[in-house]
């Protein structure tokens, strides 16, 4: 019903989305993940299409159910690691807005064990890692702009132990972003609310916590006012 109600912010507009964690595979059966639900990178992806665009949603492992599938709105690609959320999303960076919302893993394992790693190794095995490209910075470096408004609109996701406000604007400007979005909890991960923290070149202010879809919602209303 709110849906019905909101306005079309969005129409003919086609937004990308990566979203929930990556799985970075140590042999078959292990692998490194992180906390990541993927709750609301669905979130913005289900506001988006209520907004009238078309969604292109990426996502890592998880059990949610993709959003308004039945409008026909929204594409999802499934992926496991870094790499492959990496590949997918190069692909598609054709679009008005991206929001990575992605738990990226920022290193993989060098050389995954073909066959399950047994216990009867005399010590447990040293796991070398490599790091795994910046997804976000990536698709920042192929921003154009058109008609004065950048192409796509890049919107970045922080989530900091420490130091939100100042870990989060150093972020924007090195991934050459013009907006990142905090998270400021109170326990974000997995949780149906958060309050957020949007970072943009006017500096910085809070969105009340509210429930992730309602959040979702506001920050498409304010970033298709951008594009
Ligand atoms: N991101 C990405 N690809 C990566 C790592 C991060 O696209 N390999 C994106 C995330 O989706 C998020 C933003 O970059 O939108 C910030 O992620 P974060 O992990 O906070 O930043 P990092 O640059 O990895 O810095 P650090 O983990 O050291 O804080
Ligand atoms: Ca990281």
């Amino acid at each position: 019903l709110i849906a019905f109600f909101q306005k079309k912010s969005l129409l003919g507009k086609r937004v990308l989305i990566t979203a929930g964690p990556t799985f970075e595979a140590i042999d078959p059966v292990r692998g490194i993940t992180n906390r990541s639900s993927g709750k609301m990178g669905f979130a913005i992806a289900r506001a988006a299409v209520e907004a009238g665009a078309e969604v292109h949603l990426i996502t890592g492992p998880c059990d949610l159910t993709t959003p308004l599938a039945a409008t026909g709105k929204i594409t999802r690609t499934n992926v496991v690691s870094a790499k492959e959320m990496h590949a997918a999303t190069m692909q598609s960076t054709d679009c008005d807005i991206f929001f990575a919302v992605a738990a990226v893993a920022d290193w993989g394992i060098a050389k995954p064990a073909k066959d399950k790693i047994k216990r009867q190794v005399r010590q447990a095995p040293d796991l070398e890692f490599v790091a795994n490209l910046d997804i976000l910075a990536d698709v920042a470096k192929t921003v154009k702009t058109k008609g004065g408004k950048l192409h796509p609109y890049c919107v970045g996701f922080a989530a900091e132990s420490t130091d939100l406000q100042k870990h989060a604007e150093e972020k924007r400007k090195r991934k050459g972003i013009p907006m990142i979005v905090g998270n400021i909890g109170p326990d974000t991960f997995g949780s149906d609310l958060n309050q957020l923290l949007i970072v943009d070149e006017s500096g910085s202010k809070k969105m009340a916590q509210a429930e992730k879809l309602q959040l979702a919602r506001q920050l498409i209303q304010l970033v298709a006012k951008k594009i």
